[in-house]
């Protein structure tokens, strides 16, 4: 029942100024290794202006040879640590939190970066781009959750204020979670407790590392849309697991690169869903009397009077919104002063079933104008076609060819 402008108190103690988070996007502002560089401190100063009480950063890899994409953070690269400082400092100027995201891509990680990609279980994902992987063993597992902690820890010893693990999106939490992606017979596998198992001592581990008042959320599927996969009766044990658990703040989204939900456009959505702007609302509404961590929803937010609504319905207690923030950096300002603010930008399609499957050009296209507001420029509102977005694709694949020399 929050109004946009009031605060959040969260378990560790936290008090988030407002309800408007700019959900999570990488930045691919970082170098072929995975440093930190000074347009990623150019781009959070920009958004530490953008009204938002929280800014959840691109994802971070807990393991520099398995990154999602090419240009993202190695958040265990001992040299970041200085500029992961000046990082986290962006937000202090104006009470805006900000919390790394962490990931391991498990077997989302493409060939062009990667050619030995791994998985709880050796089932490939049906996409060329993809090297199939091999099948983790237990104390690779266990290296993985000490990972996540240990980059935790160096991320408060930087100055930020939290982190948020990254369990949607099909990436290494969620392969665990899934019964398709996760077809193990020991403890990692099989039962709902033993898919739960790497998430859990995930959490655990990180908060054993981290101090009290240090911020632990995740971001979560509300179901992965895939036959024997995961479900929204598991997405809901899940936030009830983890709210039992003592989790600071459970964010809700959806799909992978198998099926990118969560970057639908319009006409790509149910009536239902339209009608309400914002994608899992209604699997808000199930959880949210199930738990009491606070719960965010993100994708398709696009209006000040939609944010409003649902804050005010009482689905969610905070609104996640992406691809907004990096057409208009002032977004959270902008809803919160004019009730009848839209953001708008045409969904990005090539027409070329593949491609526009896993949303290249869109995510492209945002990429594009997240490195506009690092370079100074003002980002584009009008989506003109395809061949921006073909740079940015052109940058990722030299890139990548540049994360293989560094490895090789
Ligand atoms: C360019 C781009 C990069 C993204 N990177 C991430 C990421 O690193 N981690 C993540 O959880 N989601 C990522 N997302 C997904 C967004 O956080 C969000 O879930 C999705 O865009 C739907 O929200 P929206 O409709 O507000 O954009 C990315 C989206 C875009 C457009």
């Amino acid at each position: 029942m929050a109004a946009m402008t009031e605060e959040l108190t969260l378990r560790s103690g936290t008090v988030l100024r407002n309800r408007i988070c700019k959900a999570s996007m990488n930045e691919a502002l970082a170098t072929a290794d995975g440093k930190v560089t000074q347009d990623h401190i150019a781009v959070y100063n920009v958004w530490a202006d953008s009204g938002a009480g929280l800014l959840i950063t691109g994802n971070m890899m807990v393991d520099g040879r398995h990154m999602n994409e090419p240009l993202v953070v190695d958040a265990l690269l001992e040299t970041n640590m200085d500029l992961l400082r000046k990082w986290a400092e962006t937000g202090k100027r104006t009470n805006t939190h900000i919390w790394p995201q962490l990931n391991h891509p498990g077997k989302q990680s493409p060939k062009m970066v990667n050619d030995t990609p791994v998985a709880p279980s050796a089932v490939p994902i049906e996409n060329d781009m993809f090297v199939p992987p091999r099948t983790l063993n237990d104390a690779e597992i266990e290296a993985i959750i000490d990972q996540f902690a240990e980059a935790a820890a160096r991320l408060e010893q930087a100055g930020f204020t939290g982190v948020q693990l990254h369990g949607a999106h099909g990436y290494l939490i969620g392969q665990f979670l899934s019964p398709h992606h996760n077809r193990r017979d020991d403890k990692w596998g099989g039962s709902f407790e033993n898919r739960f198992r790497f998430v859990e001592e995930i959490y655990k581990r990180t908060r054993a590392r981290t101090g009290k008042g240090f911020n632990i959320a995740i971001k979560i599927n509300s179901s992965d849309f895939q036959k024997g996969g995961f479900t929204e009766e598991d997405s809901i044990n899940v936030a009830k697991a983890l709210d039992a658990l003592g989790i600071d703040l459970i964010e809700v989204s959806g799909g992978s690169w198998e099926n990118p939900v969560n970057r639908k456009g319009k006409g790509e959505v149910r009536d239902s869903t339209r009608k309400r702007e914002a994608y899992f609302l209604e699997y808000a509404e199930k959880v949210k009397t199930q738990i009491s961590t606070p719960l965010m929803v993100t994708g398709g937010f696009r209006s000040a009077a939609g944010i409003a609504e649902a804050l005010s319905s009482g689905a969610i207690d905070m609104a996640g919104v992406a691809r907004p923030f990096a057409v208009d950096p002032m977004f959270a300002t902008h809803v919160m002063r004019n009730p009848s603010y839209v953001s708008t930008v045409a969904p990005i399609r090539s027409g070329i079933k593949k491609i526009d499957q896993m949303a290249i050009m869109e995510i492209s296209w945002y990429t594009m104008q997240i490195e506009r507001l690092a370079h100074g420029k003002s980002s584009q509102t009008k989506a003109d076609g395809v061949w921006p977005a073909l740079k940015v694709m052109y940058r990722f694949w030299k890139n990548g060819k540049a994360v293989k020399r560094v490895r090789a």
